[in-house]
């Protein structure tokens, strides 16, 4: 069975402790969410897991056929195109060059992008765009494991709305893992089987885990609501993004 366990990690930048005692389990066709203040570790805690950071103590097992990452800033490159940079992926795997462009082009398409936009350079797009280029060149890959950062934070609510579907799609139909990092909580009751609180003082840790039992399907924007809702009522919430709610 393929899975991700994360155990007892701890991790520090030189001198400067980042993150205690990291522990939880993602399973196949399962989305788990870390959610926390700004400066909490959740980057440093995915470059661990998708092995960009190196684990000194603890221990990361990782046992997915595959996986593909969207990083927080989407890292394209500045002189290939669109329908380039996201193919990137599919030519590293030795996918046909016709067929990479096919693929390409038919999710450019899906994420909203416009044959216009085909031969744009990164520097032409907006903030919304290249973040929909990243994602699609993470997406397109087929992969087994997804590590999504923060991937729909310059989006505006309703392409955010589309993409969230999209990855529900891709989850249910493909069996899709995600490993995902959000600011916005109701995204990640959208989306999560398991919402992780990362709290940031003294140091990231984890301040309590949340399950969700129902269907993703289910999950309509009434859910979504009352259950945010819910969770702003948690003192643990409270504390953990120092939200100061009379
Ligand atoms: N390469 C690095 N060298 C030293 N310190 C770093 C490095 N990368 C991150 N940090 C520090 O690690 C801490 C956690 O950063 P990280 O990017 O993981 O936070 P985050 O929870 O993802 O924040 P945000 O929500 O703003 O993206 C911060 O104090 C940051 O300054
Ligand atoms: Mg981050």
């Amino acid at each position: 069975m393929e899975r991700l366990e994360v155990k007892n990690v701890n991790f520090s930048f030189g001198f400067k402790e980042i993150l205690e005692d990291i522990n939880f389990v993602l399973e196949k066709g399962k989305v788990i969410s870390i959610v926390g203040p700004s400066g909490g570790g959740k980057t440093t805690l995915l470059h661990l897991c998708s092995k960009i950071l190196r684990v000194e103590d603890g221990e990361i097992r990782n046992s997915f056929h595959s996986s593909s990452f969207a990083f927080q800033e989407p890292r394209l490159l500045p002189w290939k195109n669109v329908i380039d940079n996201i193919a990137l992926g599919l030519l590293a795997k030795k996918e046909r060059k016709d067929i990479a462009i096919k693929k390409a082009q038919e999710i450019a398409l899906k994420f909203g992008l416009e044959i216009d936009d085909f031969t744009k350079f990164p520097k032409d797009l907006s903030g919304g765009m290249k973040q929909r280029v990243s994602f699609a060149r993470a997406l397109v890959v087929n992969p087994s494991l997804l590590f999504l950062d923060e991937p729909f934070s310059a989006l505006d609510i309703g392409l955010k709305k589309e993409l969230q579907n999209i990855l529900i799609e891709t989850i249910n139909k493909e069996n899709l893992s995600v490993l995902f990092i959000t600011h916005d909580l109701m995204e990640a009751i959208k989306l999560s089987d398991e919402i992780i609180v990362l709290k940031a003082e003294p140091v990231g840790h984890i301040a309590k885990k949340f399950s969700i039992d129902i269907s993703r399907d289910k999950r309509d924007d009434e859910f979504v609501y009352n259950e945010t809702a819910k969770f702003l009522k948690d003192k643990i919430i409270i504390d953990s993004f120092e939200l100061e709610l009379r």
